[in-house]
């Protein structure tokens, strides 16, 4: 586990809160967010999609494994007046109480074992917005070890307790150099 903390910390150095992106599937599908309500941005690294959903509106939890990004993404909400509470943790299903947060949302990060607690920490209607890696891939790009990578429409099959609001992974069909590629992105609502 400190290899895995080292690891992080020695990336997140590289870069700070402010210069990373958010994640293109709650950019693109801002429009479904709640007015007001509370967000989990869950293995937040730097903390973009963190700092998206506090400047929306919503109180935000965002947990990571690595301290240099909590510290940085704290101090970063502190001087922008934002609601973001950030948490240094080795995230665990143990780490997630049920019908907690309107909304999670999870960007390149895959971790098999949390599905069923990130399902049961949404509240009803809760959204969950996933964007992460795919084992097809337009390009030999990072990374590569398929516990980390998804398989053909995974997203839609480990959310299935969920009802799909939006679903894209385009693989490798037609014009590689147009379109999602590497990736997929999954938004579910916890309906029912
Ligand atoms: C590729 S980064 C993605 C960060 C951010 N979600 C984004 O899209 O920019 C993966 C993040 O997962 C965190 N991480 C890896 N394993 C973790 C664990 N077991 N518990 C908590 N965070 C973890 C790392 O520290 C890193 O910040």
């Amino acid at each position: 586990m400190t290899y895995l903390i080292d690891k992080w910390n020695a990336l997140h150095s590289q870069s700070n809160t402010g210069d990373d992106r958010v994640t293109a599937v709650l950019n693109e599908h801002a429009f479904l967010l709640p007015q007001t309500g509370s967000a989990l941005d869950l293995a937040c690294g730097l903390g973009g999609n963190a700092v998206f959903l506090a400047r929306h509106g919503l109180a935000v939890t965002a947990l990571d494994i690595s301290s240099v990004a909590i510290n940085k993404l704290t101090r970063y909400a502190a001087e922008h007046k934002l609601t973001i509470n950030a948490d240094q943790q080795h995230i665990t299903p143990e780490s997630l109480k049920a019908n907690r947060f309107d909304v999670i949302v999870v960007s390149r990060f895959l971790d098999r074992t949390l599905m069923n607690a990130i399902i049961d920490a949404l509240k009803p209607n809760g959204l969950l917005f996933y964007q992460t890696f795919t084992r097809e891939k337009a390009t030999d790009t990072p990374p590569h070890n398929p516990d980390y990578l998804l398989a053909s429409n995974e997203l839609l099959a480990l959310f299935a307790p969920l009802t799909a609001v939006f679903y894209q992974e385009n693989a490798l069909i037609g014009q590689q150099q147009r379109g999602l590629r590497n990736e997929a992105q999954y938004i579910g609502q916890k309906t029912g």
